[in-house]
């Protein structure tokens, strides 16, 4: 029998990765993070000084970049190369934070990425975490989890992780920044944000990341 997919989508913060990658670890699963996907082009596109509106461009560029992902230990980031490059860290950085909802709302981009995400989860057995996750490249999950919390609970969670990587934001700037992100993944054209119509959506905010990984464990069919 094929194992099944798991995806997991929310807005920036929400906690999808940790989350995400415990679910994994608990099922025994691979953990696929198209967000870091999504940041490495970015970081490729800025490493390359193409701007990040030159569309057709960034499009050409596509050919020369070969994203890696790994899992690294108990982390929930994976570890990321571009090419040669281990871009690990530099793809948290605020720099690609702020362009990656520009360059990640290009078709091309996303042709690009949405082919290989499907390639990690041809077989199945796959836990996978973005924006259209059981919109767009599973359609067929056999569970979809939507994760939420309110804008300034995530702004204090992001704020946490970037302390830990040496990074000093304020909240209200982390909370403009969240919420111009979640503006601009809900309104593109193509694959916006949004839950998909079967999807479990899980409200995050009074939730510690145990009780919401086993609400998830909780919707997962066994056998
Ligand atoms: O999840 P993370 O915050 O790392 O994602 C970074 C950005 O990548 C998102 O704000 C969004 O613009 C883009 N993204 C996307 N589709 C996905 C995953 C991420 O458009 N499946």
């Amino acid at each position: 029998v094929r194992q099944p997919i798991i995806a997991i989508d929310g807005p920036a913060g929400a906690g999808k990765s940790t989350v995400t990658r415990q679910v994994a670890d608990k099922l025994g699963l691979l953990y696929l993070d198209t967000g870091a996907m999504y940041r490495a082009v970015t970081w490729y596109v800025l490493e390359c000084g193409i701007p990040v509106q030159d569309e057709t461009h960034i499009a050409q560029f596509l050919k020369t970049c070969q994203i890696r992902l790994e899992p690294q230990g108990d982390s929930p980031q994976c570890r990321v190369w571009v090419n040669q490059h281990e871009v690990t860290q530099a793809i948290r950085s605020p720099d690609v934070t702020a362009q990656v909802s520009t360059v990640a709302a290009f078709p091309a981009v996303r042709e690009f990425l949405v082919r290989q995400q499907q390639e990690y989860g041809a077989a199945g057995g796959l836990v996978a975490e973005g924006r259209d996750m059981g919109t767009q490249v599973f359609p067929d999950a056999e569970v979809k989890i939507f994760l939420t919390a309110s804008v300034q609970e995530r702004a204090r969670r992001r704020q946490l992780d970037l302390e830990k990587q040496g990074y000093e934001v304020s909240l209200s700037q982390l909370e403009a920044e969240i919420a111009q992100r979640d503006q601009q993944d809900s309104t593109r054209p193509i694959s916006p944000l949004q839950k998909a119509e079967d999807a479990i959506e899980i409200q995050t905010d009074d939730l510690t990341v145990e009780d919401v990984v086993s609400q998830i464990l909780s919707h997962v069919p066994s056998d």
